[in-house]
């Protein structure tokens, strides 16, 4: 009965995971907030499951949700690693102490321009993707409204309830347009434009790609989105066309950090290590992500390299440490004289 009894207990003891010198082996678990694109999230946990031998466990946010999430959690850090979405709140993060330093093991493979745009290593980059337009041309036609080339043709009362884009409160995308708006025109210029634009806008989302899928099935007729995703919607199969606005536009940096206080500081570590690698930043394209990669050797795509192209000479010097710094006020400012206006 004794040899019976200690043989049970053996056999509890290794189905609990007990090791012999009575502790549990703890897993190994990255717990990772990501900010692009959820198939891409979704390839990185897989990927890097196999890669590391351990589990990952994680969400898609918006950038600025994604913010917001990591100031509620500060006192008590949930996340590992904040992987994606637009600098901007990255660097209101990395500012607050949200964030901290890291300097991935691949540095001189990444390229100088866009590796550490706010310096000291608050953020660091991982791709970079040019704002615009994605226009439902036959759809516009169809209603017989001219094709919009400009930001000021997104004013025409003919685009009343067509025009799409997300809220600066939770999406980096819709951020990313109050800094350019502000950089292209003057600050009070463009809160003015917002004000005007307001008036036409059918629908503000919670994401920046959302209101490209929209303007794909055509319950919109425009919407202002990063054009890597207007031509992910094409090849998806909507007729949307890449229209990069007359006055100028802005572009991204996507960003990455190491979320200060983070359970498992080294798993989170490997991890910007592996995604930072060219082979991993080739990954991207496979799930129709074409965003320019920032590792010097990964190899670029021609239709992500053709986006660029085909902005360049219209592409402004947006200034990421003068956005970082004004972003809060600005998401405010947004919300008291253009969200609160009725239309
Ligand atoms: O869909 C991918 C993407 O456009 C990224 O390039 C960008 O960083 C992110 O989405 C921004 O998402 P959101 O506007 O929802 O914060």
């Amino acid at each position: 009965m004794k040899r019976l009894l200690a043989g049970v207990l053996v056999v509890l003891l290794l189905a609990i995971g007990l090791t012999s010198a009575g502790f549990a082996e703890e897993e190994k678990v990255l717990n990772m907030y990501f900010s692009a694109a959820e198939n891409w999230g979704a390839l990185l946990a897989e990927k890097f499951e196999e890669y590391a031998d351990c589990r990952v466990d994680w969400i898609r946010m918006s950038s600025a949700e994604t913010y917001a999430r990591l100031k509620a959690e500060s006192d008590n850090p949930r996340g590992d690693v904040w992987v994606g979405g637009t600098l901007d709140p990255h660097t209101v993060a990395a500012d607050e102490g949200l964030t901290e330093a890291y300097q991935p093991s691949n540095w001189d493979e990444q390229i100088v321009a866009v590796r550490d745009p706010v310096g000291d290593l608050r953020v660091l980059g991982m791709y970079s993707g040019v704002l615009g337009f994605g226009v439902n041309v036959p759809l516009l036609e169809a209603e017989g409204i001219a094709i919009p080339q400009s930001w000021e043709d997104l004013l025409d009362p003919s685009l009343k309830g067509y025009v799409g884009m997300a809220n600066p409160n939770t999406s980096g995308t819709a951020l990313t347009t109050v800094g350019t708006l502000v950089q292209v025109f003057g600050e009070d210029e463009a809160f003015e434009y917002m004000t005007k634009l307001h008036q036409n806008i059918g629908v503000y989302t919670k994401s920046g790609a959302a209101p490209g899928v929209l303007v794909g099935r055509g319950e919109l007729g425009v919407c202002i989105i990063f054009l890597h995703d207007v031509i992910k919607h094409a090849e998806w199969g909507y007729p949307v066309t890449p229209i990069v606005p007359e006055e100028g536009t802005g572009f991204e940096i996507g960003g990455l950090n190491l979320i200060a206080g983070a359970p498992h500081p080294e798993l989170a570590k490997l991890f910007i290590d592996w995604v930072l690698s060219a082979e991993v930043q080739e990954l991207m394209s496979s799930v129709k992500s074409y965003q320019l990669p920032t590792n010097m050797n990964a190899i670029v795509p021609d239709v992500a390299q053709k986006i660029f192209d085909d902005a360049k000479d219209r592409l402004i010097a947006y200034d990421f440490t003068y956005v970082g710094e004004n972003a809060l006020r600005w998401m405010e400012r947004w919300t008291a004289e253009v969200y609160s206006q009725s239309r």
